[in-house]
């Protein structure tokens, strides 16, 4: 399936980590951040695939968990530790949800907001995909 986890730079100090993202850490040029937060326990989020746009989920804070489906098979990615992120590519459903407490999701996107760009309904979705 359409989908990478990339373990990202992690700089470890006893005063706290950083992790980085830079140069050819993503394949596109950042041009949208976003992020999820107060997000409740049982509430889904996304619910969508996007025809060109590419996106990249980091866990800042907390776990959730993102399910990833191509028509055929489905996965479960659980998102964890801050310097392990999800790069979803094209054509890929994904529904986000168990937000733990406190959670927050990053989101960086390869293009500017564009409802053009989302297929919102999962049938129009599989027929996209058998095209
Ligand atoms: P939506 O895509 O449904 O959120 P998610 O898929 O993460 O659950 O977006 C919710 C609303 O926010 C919708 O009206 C579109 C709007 N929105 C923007 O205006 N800009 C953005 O960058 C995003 C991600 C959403």
């Amino acid at each position: 399936m359409n989908f990478e986890l990339i373990q990202l730079p992690k700089i470890e100090d006893v005063r706290g980590n950083i992790s980085v993202i830079e140069k050819n850490v993503l394949p596109y040029p950042i041009k949208r951040v976003y992020y999820l937060y107060d997000v409740p326990s049982s509430a889904q989020r996304g619910g969508h695939a996007h025809k060109e746009q590419l996106e990249f989920l980091i866990p800042i804070s907390g776990s959730f968990d993102v399910v990833l489906k191509d028509g055929k098979k489905e996965h479960t990615i659980t998102l964890n530790k801050p310097d392990k992120g999800l790069l979803i590519k094209t054509n890929v459903w994904r529904e986000l949800e168990n937000f733990s407490s406190g959670a927050v999701c990053l989101v960086i996107a390869s293009g500017e907001y564009d409802e053009e760009d989302y297929i919102r309904d999962f049938n129009d979705f599989l027929t996209h995909q058998s095209e």
